[in-house]
């Protein structure tokens, strides 16, 4: 990608996180520290979706910083990759109070946000991390028979998007049979690079 290509979407995802944390309608904003819009490369091949900020994301207004951030640095460390090197965001742009599910208004609020960020960034591969991220987009998928697989949807304004299903970290963490199915399914992403890079030349 040029430089100035590079340089356009940066100065488009800044102001739209900007505009993010102050005109977000999004309840969630009355209980949580700030927002937390995503974090990494504008112009990265690959565009990872979480759930919602926890505890130490809404204090540092950066996504996966935690414990779960710390087994995904390690997986994209497993494939040659850095935090620099990929865009992470999550469906809910605010902690949800206790952690707890964020409910369909609040995903529904945020989502618009959301969308812009895929429209600028326009990522090679979408990778959901659990399922409310993949439910999102799928509504009719089970994360248990659908991770480790890749699906395209048509977006109405826009190009046609690919996206991977992962468990997701947090979950996986102190669970060792999903924790390592993870890893394996982690493993797959430079391949599936590799298969959608033509399509875009
Ligand atoms: N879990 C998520 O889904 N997102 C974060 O940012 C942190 C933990």
């Amino acid at each position: 990608m040029n430089d100035a290509v590079s340089d356009i979407k940066k100065r488009l995802l800044l102001d739209l996180n900007g505009r993010m944390s102050e005109d977000c309608v999004c309840s969630l904003r009355r209980t949580a520290t700030q927002a937390v819009p995503g974090a990494g490369n504008a112009s990265a091949e690959v565009l990872f979706i979480g759930e919602a900020p926890g505890k130490n994301e809404d204090l540092q207004g950066v996504p996966f910083v935690g414990a779960a951030g710390k087994f995904l640095d390690e997986m994209l460390d497993s494939i040659g990759m850095r935090r620099d090197d990929i865009y992470i965001t999550n469906i809910v742009k605010y902690r949800p109070p206790d952690n707890r599910d964020p409910l369909p208004e609040e995903i529904r609020d945020c989502s618009e946000w959301l969308h812009e960020q895929i429209g600028i960034i326009d990522p090679l591969l979408i990778v959901t991390l659990g399922r409310h991220a993949m439910n999102h987009f799928f509504p009719d998928l089970r994360i248990s028979e659908s991770h480790g697989k890749a699906f395209r949807r048509e977006f109405p304004q826009g190009r046609a998007q690919v996206f991977y299903a992962l468990y997701h970290p947090a979950a996986a963490l102190y669970n060792g049979g999903m924790r390592e199915t993870l890893k394996q399914d982690f493993l797959r992403i430079p391949a599936l690079l590799r298969k959608l890079r033509p399509e875009r030349e």
